[in-house]
């Protein structure tokens, strides 16, 4: 089946042809085009994403993409068009909604495809199902503990098998993503702040101030990181004449902030005896995550798999909308045509 997915939640448009086979006991896929337009550049010099001007870009930047496409050839007949209804910035989703629409009957008419399906799909089923675009075996990996740390979303899930999962917990406040981005400001580094934390925690030492790692000891799966970005505005604020390395705030909070994630990822792995760990989202670009997660394990001694999609496929990309897509299709799952910013997993 050959996949048509557009992805517009937030600063990026993005188009992909994927095919794909196999059904739900052994899915697999075949990128044929992935497209992504970034609109860092755009929103940087706000300091975060400004929704009307995300908007704008997205009109502009999909006609543009789709004609790439159709350059290449890849568009004759897809057998399905996927589509992000959310969560996401609303007027951003309904760009792609709309487009999709357009497409849909267009290509019903050119190619007198009455088999032609259009489905709407959750953008964090896409984080979650970005983990299989690799063509992992089905086998042995369930239950699993899948991860999302996204810029909107810190998710922790239980899932079953490919189609059954359950939120575990999630943050009460700030992303882990959205902590990076706001640490990163404080420090006066640019948008998006997440790469450049990484970047600058490298040459810092992490055991240098000891921040917060909230709720850490809790009982339960859920996460919170707005104090601990508070914790490092009042460090710099405490000590504005001392000579603060920045490195070492930057090294200090990311590992304050991992500590947390990688404890209660592990907590859960022992409760429900899970075989796999699936890490995706953003944040899960950051080597230091991927690290100190492997290293945890080898240190534990355990037998765990670890997936991480490749690094290109964690931020926000329209093949794993096309993955999502076909998961959804296949279980006959679809979601209404109309953009929903806070849609829940
Ligand atoms: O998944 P994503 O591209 O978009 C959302 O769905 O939110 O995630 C974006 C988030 C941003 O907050 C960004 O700062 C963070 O992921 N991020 C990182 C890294 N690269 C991106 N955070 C930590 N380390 C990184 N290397
Ligand atoms: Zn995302």
């Amino acid at each position: 089946m050959r996949i048509l997915a557009i992805e517009t939640s937030c600063d990026e448009t993005a188009l992909a042809i994927v095919e794909a086979k196999g059904g739900l006991k052994n899915p697999r896929f075949k990128i044929l085009k992935n497209l992504v337009a970034s609109q860092i550049k755009i929103h940087r010099p706000f300091g975060g994403v400004v929704p009307n001007l995300a908007k704008r870009e997205h009109l502009k930047n999909l006609p543009i993409l789709y004609k790439k496409l159709v350059a290449s050839g890849n568009t004759l007949n897809p057998d399905l068009i996927a589509v992000t209804v959310g969560p996401g910035l609303e007027p951003a989703l309904w760009t792609g909604i709309n487009f999709a629409r357009e497409i849909y009957s267009d290509l019903r008419q050119t190619t007198n495809n009455k088999q032609l399906k259009l489905i709407g799909v959750s953008h964090l089923e896409g984080h979650l199902y970005s983990n299989i675009l690799e063509n992992i075996r089905m086998k042995n990996i369930f239950p699993s503990i899948p991860l999302i740390v996204s810029g909107g979303h810190t998710i922790l899930l239980l899932m079953k098998d490919l189609t059954h999962y359950k939120k575990l917990g999630e943050t009460r406040d700030d992303a882990v993503g959205e902590a990076f981005d706001k640490v990163a400001r404080l420090l006066n580094l640019s948008y998006p702040g997440g790469p450049e934390i990484e970047k600058l925690a490298k040459k810092g030492n992490h055991e240098e101030i000891n921040f917060p790692r909230p709720m850490i000891n809790q009982k339960n799966y859920d996460f919170s990181f707005s104090g601990l970005k508070t914790a490092v505005l009042y460090y710099l604020k405490n000590s504005e004449n001392l000579s603060v390395k920045k490195e070492d705030v930057a090294a200090s909070f990311q590992r304050a902030a991992f500590d947390v994630l990688i404890s209660k990822t592990l907590r859960a792995v022992k409760e429900f005896s899970a075989k796999s760990i699936m890490i995706s989202g953003g944040v899960a670009t950051n080597n230091s995550l991927r690290n100190c997660l492997k290293s945890k394990i080898k240190s534990q001694k355990s037998k765990i798999k670890l997936f991480f999609p490749e690094k290109k496929f964690c931020a926000d990309n329209a093949v794993m909308i096309a993955v999502a897509g076909y998961i959804n299709y296949l279980q006959k799952k679809n979601r209404r045509l109309s953009a929903r910013g806070n849609l829940r997993l």
